[in-house]
């Protein structure tokens, strides 16, 4: 059976966003399926894994966290991020409903659709996403989410968040966050930072200049089953301010009661039952450190700077968006673009049946191309020429 399937962490996996799947993960993760810890209710030590896995990660990426919690997925920690944000805006709308009230939550044309998933499932409505338009570098545009906001308001809406991406799933651009932190701070509304791919390089010297403002925000995700190497699940949601987790999960019931003052880890979390999965986290940071992380990082960052570069002065491949980090869009167009889209498609679909380097098409202004992303520690640099190599090779042969 996993003959026949696809391993994201294999090193020449280059599609969607895959992870480095470091051995002391596995470790871990068998660890942790020992003892078997449930995160719901007090659970001793695993809380602490979990506190200083958090407080690493956060010093990692150089936000300040109040607080904050693991969570199974990018998906689920945007969505924690937004109830947390819809009760700060609308207090009491968990026990009453949103009524007819309007609310309405801002994010790029390029936001990750969890954004919109969350928007449903928080009963604010996907109609109410507000999606911003994008400047030349792909990035959410300040002055167009002010008269967004701006405009919401004076119609009687009340904006519940911003939600910045930094690392966008399709290109890996990053949103300007001192800029939009600027626009949302007077204006009191929630600045999320979605940096479920992209957050990690914050740590990298030569990304970090990228996420300048990332302090400002309110919240922020990080999955570190994607660009920090751990096994699925691992993401982490983070909080500036103590206190909004409790206000949007908190409760008693009486088959968990409150030790006196102090709540149980579940009145800080949207899931119930949890696995210590923040241990492959803790363990891979106490075993690598945090300068082996930044260097692996730096490496996939230049994997990708390489690629871009080939493709720029490569007469058969065209680039299609300058990369901020680690991913790439470009495609195969010898002689000119004609039928360029469908011949892509087929390349991308010979690449996958070939094996040998595998990735996945995309579409960036309309254009098919192929996609590709450097998060695996274990993708060697040269992975950049192999991988035109084997392109080219494959596309004679269409
Ligand atoms: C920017 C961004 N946000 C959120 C997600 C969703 O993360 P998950 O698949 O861990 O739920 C992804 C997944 O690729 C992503 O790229």
């Amino acid at each position: 059976m996993l003959d026949a399937s696809v391993s994201p962490s294999r090193p020449l996996y280059l599609a969607y966003i895959g992870s480095t799947g470091l051995e002391i993960g596995v470790l871990a993760s068998a660890l942790a399926a020992t003892y078997d810890a449930n995160l719901a209710a007090a659970a001793g030590g695993a809380e602490l894994v979990e506190k200083q896995a958090l407080r690493w990660a956060s010093e990692f990426v150089g936000f300040p966290t109040a607080e904050g919690t693991f969570t199974s997925g990018g998906m689920t920690s945007n969505l924690t991020a937004l109830l947390v944000a819809r009760e700060r805006a609308v207090p009491g709308a968990r026990f009453d409903g949103l009524g007819s009230r309007r609310l309405a939550v801002y994010c790029s044309e390029e936001a990750h659709h969890s954004v919109v998933r969350a928007v449903e499932a928080s009963g604010i409505g996907s109609r109410s996403v507000r999606r911003i338009g994008i400047d030349e570098s792909r990035r959410m545009r300040p002055d167009e989410l002010a008269a967004a906001i701006d405009a919401d308001r004076s119609a009687g809406v009340t904006p519940v968040a911003a939600v910045a991406t930094a690392g966008t799933t399709l290109t890996g651009a990053v949103d300007p966050l001192a800029e939009l932190a600027e626009v949302c701070g007077p204006r009191g509304v929630w600045l999320h930072v979605d940096g479920a791919y992209g957050l990690p390089a914050a740590a990298a010297p030569s990304a970090a200049d990228l996420f300048a403002g990332l302090e400002r925000a309110d919240s922020a995700t990080i999955d570190a089953h994607k660009w920090l190497g751990v096994q699925k699940p691992c993401s982490l949601v983070l909080m500036r301010r103590p206190g909004g987790l409790e206000a949007a999960f908190g409760h008693e019931e009486r088959y968990m009661l409150h030790h006196g003052d102090i709540s149980n880890p579940v009145d800080r979390t949207l899931e119930y039952s949890r696995p210590v999965n923040s241990l492959r986290l803790w363990m891979a940071f106490r075993v690598h450190g945090a300068e082996q992380f930044r260097a692996w990082i730096e490496q996939t960052l230049e994997t990708a700077g390489r690629l871009a570069s080939l493709t720029r002065t490569h007469d058969e491949f065209e680039l299609l968006h300058k990369p901020q980090l680690s991913t790439v869009c470009f495609r195969h167009v010898p002689g000119g673009a004609r039928e360029a889209d469908a011949h892509n498609l087929a390349l991308a679909h010979a690449m996958q049946r070939d094996g040998r380097i595998y990735l996945a098409p995309a579409s960036v202004d309309g254009h098919t191309c192929l996609r590709v992303t450097f998060v695996n520690f274990r993708t060697p640099p040269e992975a950049a020429d192999r991988l035109l190599e084997v392109a080219s090779e494959l596309a004679s042969d269409l």
